[in-house]
C-alpha cells in the first residue's frame, strides 16, 4: 500500500470510515538511539517528518530559489487567511512564531512604561524578548495543579494599568504543563477591553487539543478586538520546525502595528512557503499527525498509570510527568539511554516535559521507565 493512501486511511479511521488499515504503517522506520543519533524527547516536534507532498513542493521551489518571494508570500498569506478564516491583512507571517512573538512584545512596547506580566512557569520566549527591551517582567504564581491563575494574573494587570501600559503572555495551551487555560475566564477579560492591556496568545500547540472546552481566542479575533494578537507556528504539528514559519493573527489594525516590528513580511524563505502551503492542503498529514499523537500519549500515559506516577492531562505534544524527585539524575540516566528529556522548568523543579515520539519510540521510552524504576532510580 502507498504511503499516501496510508494516510488516507489513518484520517478516515479518525473520521469513522469502514477502513482496516494499520493506522501507522507510514512512520518512520524505528531505529534503536544511539549517542550519535538520540532520541529526541525533548523539543515538541512532530516526530513523523515533513509530509511527501511537502518535500516534494521544496524541491520545486528549487527553480524559484534566484527570485524574489512577493508573489508566493501574497499567495502564502491567502492560504493562511483561510486557514484561519479571516482576510490576508490580518495574517503576518514570520520567521518561525518566535519572531512573532518578539514583533508583539516590542510592537506593544511604551519604552519605560510597560511592564510585562506572564504566568511563573511558561514559555519563556516571551519574558526573555521584554528582558532584552529592558520591560520589568511580573510573573503570577501557579494555581492548583500547575494551572494557570487567570483571576491572580487579571487582578495584577489591572493594578498596573492604572499606571502603566500592560503586556499580558498567555500560552494556550500552555508549555510546559501541557494543560489548557479556564477559557471563559479568559475571554471574559480579554472582551472586557482593560485599558492599556494588550494580549499576547501563543497557540502554537491548539491543533493538538481534545479537550471541548479549549476555545482559541482566533475567534475575538474575528470579532474585530483589538486588544489581542494570536501567534501561531508551523514548527509543531506541521512539521515545520527546521524550515521557520510563524505567523501573526489579528485585527487588521493590530497587525499593522506589529509588521512595523519586522524587517520585511514579504521576504520568507521559498522553499518554507512551498513547504507550509502543500502542508496547508494536506488535510490527511494533520490528521495523521494528530492521530499519531493521540496514541503516542496513550502509550506514554498508560505506563505512567501503571508506575502510578502523576502527570497532569496533556492537550499536546508533550507530557508533564512528576517525577517527585529532581530532575537531574532522571535526565542525565536518561541520556545514557541516548534519549534526551525535558529542561528543568523552574518552579517545576520536580517535574519533567516529556515530549511524544512516534508510537515506537513511547514503547522504547516506555521499556526504559520500567527498567528505571526496577533500579530504584523512579
Ligand atoms: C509556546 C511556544 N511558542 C512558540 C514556540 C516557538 O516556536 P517557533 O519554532 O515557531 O519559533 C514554542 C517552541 O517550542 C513554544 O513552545
Amino acid at each position: 500500500m502507498q504511503r499516501r493512501t496510508l494516510f488516507k486511511t489513518a484520517a478516515g479511521l479518525m473520521f469513522g470510515s469502514a477502513v482496516s488499515a494499520p493506522v501507522f504503517a507510514a512512520e518512520p522506520e524505528f531505529v534503536p538511539p544511539t549517542a550519535k543519533k538520540p532520541m529526541l524527547l525533548c523539543f515538541n516536534e512532530n516526530p513523523l517528518g515533513l509530509s511527501d507532498d511537502a518535500k516534494k513542493a521544496i524541491n520545486e521551489a528549487t527553480s524559484r530559489a534566484s527570485r524574489y518571494p512577493f508573489a508566493q508570500v501574497a499567495a502564502l498569506k491567502k492560504d493562511l487567511a483561510e486557514y484561519m478564516d479571516a482576510q490576508p491583512d490580518n495574517i503576518m507571517p514570520s520567521h518561525g512564531s518566535a519572531e512573532a512573538i518578539r514583533a508583539s512584545v516590542e510592537a506593544y512596547n511604551v519604552p519605560g512604561k510597560t511592564v510585562f506580566i506572564c504566568p511563573e512557569l511558561t514559555y519563556s520566549d516571551g519574558a526573555d524578548v521584554a528582558k532584552r527591551n529592558h520591560i520589568p517582567i511580573k510573573t503570577v504564581k501557579m494555581g492548583k495543579n500547575w494551572s494557570m491563575d487567570l483571576a491572580a494574573m487579571r487582578k495584577l494587570a489591572t493594578a498596573e494599568a492604572k499606571h502603566k501600559h500592560v503586556i499580558v503572555y498567555i500560552v494556550n495551551p500552555n508549555n510546559p504543563t501541557s494543560t489548557i487555560v479556564d477559557s471563559k475566564a479568559l475571554f471574559d477579560w480579554i472582551k472586557s477591553k482593560p485599558k492599556n492591556t494588550f494580549f499576547i496568545l501563543d497557540e502554537a500547540y491548539a491543533e493538538f487539543v481534545n479537550d471541548p472546552a479549549f476555545k482559541s481566542c482566533a475567534e475575538l479575533v474575528r470579532e474585530g478586538y483589538n486588544n489581542l494578537v494570536v501567534l501561531k507556528t508551523f514548527s509543531k504539528i506541521f512539521a515545520m520546525a527546521g524550515l521557520r514559519l510563524g505567523f501573526a493573527f489579528g485585527t487588521k489594525q493590530v497587525i499593522d502595528n506589529v509588521r512595523d516590528h519586522v524587517a520585511y513580511d514579504v521576504m520568507m524563505n521559498q522553499a518554507t512557503i512551498a513547504a507550509a502551503m502543500a502542508e496547508l492542503k494536506d488535510k490527511d498529514f494533520i490528521a495523521k499527525s494528530k492521530a499519531m499523537n493521540d496514541e503516542s500519549r496513550k502509550i506514554l500515559t498508560d505506563a505512567l498509570d501503571e508506575l502510578h506516577i502523576p502527570y497532569l492531562p496533556s492537550e499536546t505534544n508533550f507530557v508533564f510527568i512528576d517525577l517527585k524527585a529532581p530532575l537531574k539524575p532522571f535526565v542525565e540516566r536518561m541520556k545514557a539511554e541516548h534519549i534526551l528529556v525535558g529542561r528543568p522548568f523552574p518552579p517545576a523543579t520536580q517535574w519533567c516535559r516529556i515530549s511524544l515520539g512516534t508510537p515506537a519510540e513511547m514503547k522504547y521510552f516506555v521499556k526504559k521507565l520500567k527498567e528505571f524504576r526496577q533500579k530504584n532510580y523512579i
